[in-house]
């Protein structure tokens, strides 16, 4: 199985999520950073994982530029999935979050969207994770790799 997770992160705590991702799914599964990605290594994946923090109610500008430019021959009918992280502050849910949007637009480009898009916790701006969360985020991506 070759899958990539893709992820984008200012203050570090989405690459940490990203790699915890991949450590759960195992196998061949390469985590790069949004700058360092080009579609050509992106060819006949089998599982596409993509995370953002979530900056003013979406993903962040690296990862949306990523998105807007990402060819639909990349993503059809592969299995993808989206994450992001966010403040646990309700009040801003008003906004939205990254990771829906993600899912939204990994679909549109005929993505097979495997699990509900999943949210990871910072307790402030820059950081640190919420406890528990580089366990939970292992064991989302064993649940990806189980449900292919
Ligand atoms: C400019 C800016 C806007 C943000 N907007 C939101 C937001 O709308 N909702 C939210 O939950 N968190 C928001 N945050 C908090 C980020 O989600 C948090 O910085 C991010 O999860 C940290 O991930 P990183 O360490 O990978 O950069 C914002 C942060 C910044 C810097």
């Amino acid at each position: 199985m070759k899958a990539l997770v893709i992820y984008d992160s200012i203050y570090g705590n989405t690459a940490e999520i990203a790699k915890a991702i991949g450590n759960g799914i195992a196998g061949e599964v390469k985590v790069v950073g949004v700058s360092e990605v080009n579609q050509q290594g992106m060819e006949s994946l089998d599982l596409l994982v993509v995370g953002a923090p979530t900056q003013a109610g979406r993903p962040s500008q690296a990862m949306k530029d990523f998105l807007d430019q990402l060819s639909d021959s990349i993503t059809q009918g592969v299995n993808v999935a989206a994450f992001d992280t966010r403040l646990t502050t309700r009040w801003i849910k008003l906004f939205g979050y990254a990771a829906g949007k993600i899912g939204k637009n990994l679909k549109k480009k005929g993505g097979n969207l495997l699990l509900d898009p999943e949210p990871f916790f910072v307790t402030g701006k820059e950081g640190p994770l919420k406890e528990g969360e580089l366990e939970r985020a292992a064991a989302w991506g064993r649940q990806i790799a189980g449900s292919l």
